[in-house]
């Protein structure tokens, strides 16, 4: 049986929210899925992602490895001898969520090798684990995204609250510029001095609330509007690049409502709104930039 834990883009929010202010996010319909197979005899607990080239073995010095042995803690089951076959349909570092949907996938199948039921705190427990030993710091938001799909809400203090909205498509332009969380997420912190009531962080947190409304309303404009304002303020706290700024200014140019960055930043990925009529076009201005996008449908469910 297979396991999945999905990738996810942050519509607005993204660093403010491990300052406990509300973040707009949503699962792509698209992640990372594990199956645990028995390791031939004497092996030990294994993970094997050709989509990632990926294959490290519990025992190894490697951030993945560390990752497997802090979810086998988190859920008390030793060093079992299977190995985690997997795929991915996210680029691994790309801002997409691909630590948390594969710690959760990882999490998920190892539950259901030992026939426990994946409840969802127990997942959540274990996924967040792996998150603080890969990003130092984490809000949980990829987490909640990976293990529940759909679109929502999340604070700190209160979760993921789920929603429906009419579908929206966003692109999504994967950057393939390495990053690490923890060293943007540490920028931030080093700008802002970690004070809660700054006010680059108060205003990221009103551009979730504004942009939440446009978007229950169907307001693209405004919802684009909002994630304009909110690249700008990302990219004072020092967490663009100049590759990142000018993907979003093709994408503004060619027609698109908004855009920016998405997930920590420093490389990864940006997402764009546009008119249908200018979404090929956003896309080939983004290859044109050397960047293959695609087309993500969040929400839906409303008629
Ligand atoms: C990472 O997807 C988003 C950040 O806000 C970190 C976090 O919330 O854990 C940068």
């Amino acid at each position: 049986m297979t396991a999945v834990g999905l990738g996810k883009i942050i519509l607005l929010g993204e660093h403010a929210v491990v300052y406990g202010y509300p973040a707009l996010a949503a699962a792509l319909d698209r992640g990372v899925t594990i199956a645990a197979v028995p390791t031939p005899a004497g092996g030990s607990l294994r993970i094997d992602i050709p989509a990632w080239s990926l294959k490290v073995s519990a025992t190894d010095d490697h951030p993945v490895a560390r990752s497997l042995c802090a979810i086998a803690d988190e859920l008390g089951i030793g060093r079992p001898t299977v190995t985690l076959v997997g795929d991915a349909q996210i680029p691994p570092g790309a801002g997409l969520g691909s630590s948390a949907a594969l710690a959760v996938a990882v999490t998920r199948a190892l539950l259901l090798h030992d026939r426990r039921k994946a409840d969802r705190a127990v997942v959540a427990r274990a996924a967040d684990a792996s998150e603080m030993l890969m990003h130092g710091r984490s809000s949980g938001v990829d987490v909640a995204l990976a293990i529940a799909g759909g679109v929502g809400v999340f604070r700190k203090a209160t979760g993921l609250r789920s929603f429906k909205s009419q579908p929206l498509r966003v692109l999504v332009g994967p950057s393939g510029a390495p990053r690490s969380t923890a060293a943007m997420v540490d920028r931030v912190a080093h700008e802002t001095h970690e004070v809660v009531d700054d006010a680059r962080l108060r205003e990221l947190g009103g551009l979730t609330d504004t942009g939440t409304t446009a978007l229950l309303a169907s307001d693209l404009v405004g919802l684009g509007a909002a994630m304009n304002r909110a690249h700008q303020i990302l990219a004072g706290l020092g967490v663009s690049t100049e590759q990142l700024d000018a993907l979003c200014e093709a994408a503004r140019v060619t027609g698109a409502h908004g855009a920016k960055l998405t997930g920590a930043g420093g490389g990864g990925a940006v997402i764009a709104i546009a008119p249908r009529d200018r979404e090929q076009a956003v896309l080939s201005e983004w290859k044109k930039a050397g960047v293959t996008g695609f087309v993500a449908t969040i929400g839906g469910g409303v008629s």
